[in-house]
């Protein structure tokens, strides 16, 4: 057991922690990294599918949701996806986009987190791994940390254990407990970038469980185009990932299965006009979904003998189609957890609380939740960043 006083503790080796640690360490400051797991990173290494997508060519505001979107404009503009592809290059990761500006390493996910142990390191930031926490006080100027190696003391405390989502690789709720303790505000949690799941009993198309499609899906406040999976369970794929993040229980989603056909063309061309209705609707869409839905609606015969009336609502039916989840997957299986410390509580220059001075929030634990495609990543760098520039 040890003892040490230090300039900054870190509490959580993730994104956010571990280029807080590297900034503040840049700077001369003592810094201790405490990280419960037996490794830092965990996250960063299962991103992006292995290859971590760590940031957007293009990062604004509009891409975050908050209960107050223009929390996170300083910290983005003051650390900018530039900042990090930069930083990347310095280490040689060569990358790919991917499309919608999404930046992927082409090797893999180990390179990102390697890399910012590696600048923890030129920092002499000094990680501790398996190490819990078992009480955090307060004494006049410092935080004091009881944890399983020791007592540590510092004076200024990041708080950077990120959401509570996938829990199965070390996620807690620790940011929210101590944010009780201190009595600092927490927008309540839900999942966010999750599949979303349907009444079993009504939902009927488990049976095109793997088949894929770009569509336009959106509700009253937000729209994405990109791509839908259809899963034993209900709904997922980016598409209905980022959508996840604005549904709220209860609320109907809206799904354009055509999005590249105007009412005009369908069914319009000569060559479809012979088909069966089935068959030409697959010729827009995966031929399990045409077959499903024609089904489903009592379609037969050929396009050539259907009414006018009767093609005008089928297009209807696919550009409109509604659908009302029963619910997401969960925390266990959402890439993210949305709510969060309140930003009224936090400077957005510095994310040092408002009524405890030197204690700091960053990354996925605040009320911060970027879209799907590197914007997470890109707030945990940037929130990072700033409070390492003071802490
Ligand atoms: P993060 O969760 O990374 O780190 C928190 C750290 O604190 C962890 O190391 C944890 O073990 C530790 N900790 C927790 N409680 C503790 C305690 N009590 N004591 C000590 N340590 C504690 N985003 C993106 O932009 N691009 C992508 O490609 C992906 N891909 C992706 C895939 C999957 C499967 C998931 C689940 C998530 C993503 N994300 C993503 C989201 C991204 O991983 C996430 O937003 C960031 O990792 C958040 O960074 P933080 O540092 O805030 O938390």
């Amino acid at each position: 057991m040890a003892d040490g006083v230090y300039d900054a503790i870190i509490i959580g080796g993730g994104a956010a922690g571990l280029f807080c640690a590297a900034t503040a360490g840049r700077r001369g400051r003592r810094v201790l990294l405490i990280e419960h797991a037996e490794k830092v990173g965990k996250k960063i290494l299962i991103s992006g599918g292995g290859r971590c997508n760590f940031t957007n060519r293009e990062v604004s505001h509009k891409n975050y949701i908050s209960e107050n979107p223009r929390f996170c404009i300083s910290a983005i503009s003051r650390f900018t996806p530039s900042d990090f592809i930069s930083l990347a290059s310095r280490y040689h990761i060569a990358y790919h986009e991917k499309k919608l500006g999404q930046l992927f390493c082409n090797g893999s996910s180990k390179q990102i987190a390697n890399m910012l142990v590696r600048e923890c390191d030129v920092a002499n930031v000094e990680i501790k791994t398996n190490c819990s926490i078992a009480k955090i006080e307060r004494s006049e100027n410092s935080f004091i940390c009881e944890s399983s190696e020791g007592s540590y003391h510092s004076d200024s405390l990041v708080i950077a254990t990120g959401g509570i989502s996938v829990p199965a690789i070390g996620a807690t709720d620790f940011a929210y407990r101590l944010a009780k303790q201190f009595d600092i505000a927490v927008i309540p949690m839900r999942p966010a970038l999750v599949p979303l799941i349907f009444d079993r009993d009504s939902w009927g198309f488990s049976q095109l469980s793997g088949v894929s499609l770009e569509v336009i899906i959106s509700n009253d406040i937000a729209e994405f185009r990109d791509d839908l999976l259809f899963t034993h369970k209900g709904l997922s794929g980016p598409a209905i990932l980022q959508i996840s993040s604005y549904w709220r229980e209860g609320e109907m989603l809206r799904i354009n299965l055509l999005p590249d056909i105007s009412k005009d063309m369908f069914l319009s061309e000569k060559n479809i006009k012979k088909l069966e209705i089935k068959n030409a609707l697959a010729e827009y869409m995966p031929k399990r979904l045409s077959d499903i839905f024609c089904e489903r609606m009592e379609l037969r015969g050929n396009v050539s003998a259907l009414s006018a009336e009767s093609s005008k609502s089928l297009y209807e039916s696919l550009t409109n189609w509604q659908i009302k989840p029963q619910g997401t997957a969960g925390f266990h299986k959402a890439e993210v957890t949305a709510g969060g410390i309140d930003t009224r509580e936090l400077s957005s220059k510095t994310m040092e609380c408002n009524k405890q001075k030197g204690l700091y929030f960053v990354g996925e634990a605040v009320d911060v939740t970027g879209w799907l495609g590197g914007y997470n990543f890109q707030w945990a760098w940037a929130s990072g960043y700033a409070a390492g520039l003071v802490c």
